[in-house]
């Protein structure tokens, strides 16, 4: 898992149209979010924050953010993506499995955005992580999770999620996933086609990986189980839903 985001950092950001835009957009609504549910935070850690789009909006928004992942790749690019925009986010490697171990607590809110907690393939192991998370808040701070809604997902094999075509650096990208389930968990490669538009030269990236694709209600169930209270699903606030929950007194 490790090594598939290592080799899908240099082209992350072509995964949205805009990454820019989205690191923008995404801090809004996240800012929105937190201001709504738990006004004064201001100290934010991300467990999952691959190349920063979370944490570097959430930073830009004024927050203070910490943030980790477990591609080491990732992070480095992170730190550089963070530093070209004068944006302050202390960024570190670490699994989320052991978020508090490492980062300590009293964090007013702790943020796990785009699907990253179904790379844990099992409820124990989610379980686990979402354990971490509950204790690096203070109490009263605020867990926020954003994930596919696999209740929406068709189950099979060979199933094609086309991402689109991409313009970058005199080049043309062509993304796109083929899923393959078993049971409640899939395997999937994700193909970065690369045409370098000058020579014509092709080169095709395929990097796999695997997902379990746990239903909201399953992680709503474990978000309580870790201690989490009020966790509720909000809908059309951000581009998937997002499950929250909050640390009790
Ligand atoms: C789809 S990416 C999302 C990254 C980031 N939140 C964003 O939206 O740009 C999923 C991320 O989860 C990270 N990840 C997977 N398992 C992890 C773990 N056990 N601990 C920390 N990060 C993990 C991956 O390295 C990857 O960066």
């Amino acid at each position: 898992m490790t090594n598939f985001y290592d080799q899908l950092t240099p082209f992350f950001h072509l995964v949205y149209k805009d990454w820019n835009a989205s690191v923008h957009r995404q801090g809004e609504q996240l800012s929105a979010l937190i201001k709504t549910e738990w006004s004064s935070s201001k100290k934010i850690l991300d467990v999952s924050c691959g190349i920063g789009t979370q944490a570097i909006g959430l930073a830009m928004q004024g927050y203070s953010v910490t943030a980790s992942d477990l591609s080491e790749k990732a992070i480095e690019r992170a730190k550089q993506e963070a530093h070209c925009r004068n944006v302050e986010v202390s960024f570190s490697v670490c699994d989320m499995r052991k978020a508090h171990v490492y980062h300590g607590s009293g964090f007013d809110v702790v943020v796990s955005g785009d699907n990253s907690l179904p790379h844990l393939l099992t409820d124990e192991d989610i379980l686990l992580a979402l354990n971490q998370m509950t204790a690096c808040l203070a109490e009263g701070g605020g867990c926020v999770i954003s994930v596919r809604d696999y209740e929406r997902e068709e189950r099979g094999r060979n199933l094609l999620k086309p991402y689109g075509i991409r313009m970058a650096n005199g080049n043309r990208y062509l993304l796109f996933q083929v899923w393959d389930f078993e049971g409640e968990h899939y395997d999937y490669t994700f193909f970065v086609v690369e045409e370098n538009l000058a020579t014509r030269e092709v080169r095709t990236h395929a990097m796999r990986s695997k997902y379990y694709a746990i239903s909201t209600g399953k992680l709503s169930e474990l978000m309580l189980e870790a201690g989490l209270q009020n966790v509720r699903r909000l809908d059309g606030i951000f581009f998937q839903p997002v499950l929250i929950g909050t640390r009790g007194a």
